[in-house]
């Protein structure tokens, strides 16, 4: 008898985006004529810049040689584009890293799921909420937590409050008795982004408290002020105590295309049951030595390709498309009088659902009225109910239309 992990049996419903497509399918079966703008899930609609499209075409060509063929890819990724990230990503922001801490993989829900591989069963897990859902089911998965209560909230995981009055960006909490906390700024799904001393203030939190921060920077490339940090290691004594994770999904249109990476320091530890410090960078090597075989070359090759001086301008083209449709649903959604977050720093619209409207309630009533789908905020954990998440990933035409299709239908009554 084969017998299941039954903490997937703790699992709340299903995984809140198929959840969405399942009701936006039954919408659609319902009103085949209705033009749906899916403003929900937070996929890039543009095409591959043409720097990224040459390059995947030279690989290609690569691949179809004797002398250019490759099979499996080095440990950790190549170094064409591992020295990229390096200079581009970091060196340029004034922090060194070793080659060797850079982890590139195919994506950072994948990696930001398995890293609590490493990490003891017992280990006590913070995340804020609302908070990306990959950090909470991975938990449960793994078998870190009890139940849910009413609320959504699993037993043995701790929950910090993003509100309004704390600006959606949670200082760390009184004392310690936490292991590991999630941080994502700038921040899914509610497009806070965190200072250069709200960040400090968790590393030197995690430090004091002998914590590790796995910190997700998967919008980084959205952050337009460039006094706010875009990497953990920007703040001193993080390399001891983060791991962080960057992905090209968002910044170059890869969310097909899969590639990521994530950076382990050598300085980050944690301990041993018998007490001893461990080095988390040999872990988890050793974890993707065993589960993972590298990101395609051809896939590498385009990704080494974003940070070329056309790649660079070509995809900071597409952040500054998104970033203004961000601007265009932010000021129409404020003209109809919705009470709006956010938009400034990441993809992604936060705003208050009308009086008397749980997320899910709004979620059918735009869709139902305005044929438009966005993401509830409670899906994203229980201090998201009455909140809602606009993606601004869309073309410029479908961002003017949902504001004014949403202006029509609810402009009187937000
Ligand atoms: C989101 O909409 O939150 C993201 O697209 C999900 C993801 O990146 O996995």
């Amino acid at each position: 008898m084969a017998q299941i992990n039954d903490h997937y049996l703790k699992l709340e419903a299903g995984y809140l985006f198929p959840e969405i497509g399942r009701r936006v399918r039954a919408f659609q079966e319902a009103h085949p004529d209705a033009a749906v703008i899916r403003l929900g899930i937070g996929d890039v609609t543009l095409p591959l810049v043409p720097a990224i499209v040459s390059a995947l075409h030279e690989a290609v060509d690569d691949m179809a040689t004797a002398d250019g063929f490759k099979g499996y890819g080095p440990d950790r990724g190549y170094p064409f584009l591992v020295d990229a990230i390096l200079e581009h990503d970091f060196r340029a922001r004034g922090v060194e890293l070793a080659a060797d801490e850079v982890f590139v993989s195919d994506g950072s829900k994948q990696d930001s799921g398995n890293i609590q591989e490493i990490f003891a069963l017992a280990s006590r897990v913070l995340v804020t909420d609302p908070v990306y859902p990959v950090y909470v089911d991975t938990n449960v998965m793994a078998g870190r937590t009890g139940r849910a209560d009413g609320a959504g909230r699993y037993e043995g995981i701790h929950y910090l409050a993003a509100t309004e009055a704390n600006g959606f960006v949670p200082d760390p909490p009184e004392g310690g008795g936490v292991d590991l906390v999630y941080l994502c700024s700038p921040n899914n799904p509610t497009g806070s982004v965190m200072t250069r001393e709200q960040l400090g203030r968790w590393v030197a939190w995690a430090r004091e408290h002998d914590a590790v921060i796995l910190f997700d920077a998967a919008y980084d490339a959205f952050i337009s002020d460039p006094e706010l940090p875009r990497s953990i290691y920007e703040i001193s004594g993080a390399e001891e105590c983060a791991i962080e994770m960057r992905s090209f999904s968002k910044r170059a249109g890869f969310t097909g295309m899969r590639c990521a990476y994530t950076i382990v320091p050598k300085a980050a530890t944690g301990t041993s049951a018998s007490g001893e410090r461990v080095s988390l960078h040999q872990l988890w090597s050793r974890r993707q030595a065993t589960k993972f075989n590298e990101v395609p070359y051809i896939v590498q090759r385009a990704a080494a390709a974003i940070y070329s001086p056309e790649g660079r301008k070509q995809t900071a083209e597409q952040i500054a498309h998104y970033m203004e449709n961000a601007r265009i649903l932010r000021e129409g959604l404020s003209a109809a009088g919705f009470t709006v977050f956010a938009g400034l720093h990441a993809p992604y619209i936060w705003l208050r659902t009308p009086e008397g409207l749980s997320s899910w309630q709004f979620f059918d009533a735009l869709l139902e009225k305005t044929h438009v789908v966005g993401t509830p905020g409670s899906g994203f954990g229980p201090s998201g109910e009455g909140y809602f998440r606009i993606s601004a990933f869309n073309s410029r035409e479908n961002a003017e239309e949902a504001v004014s299709r949403i202006q029509g239908a609810f402009g009187a009554e937000s």
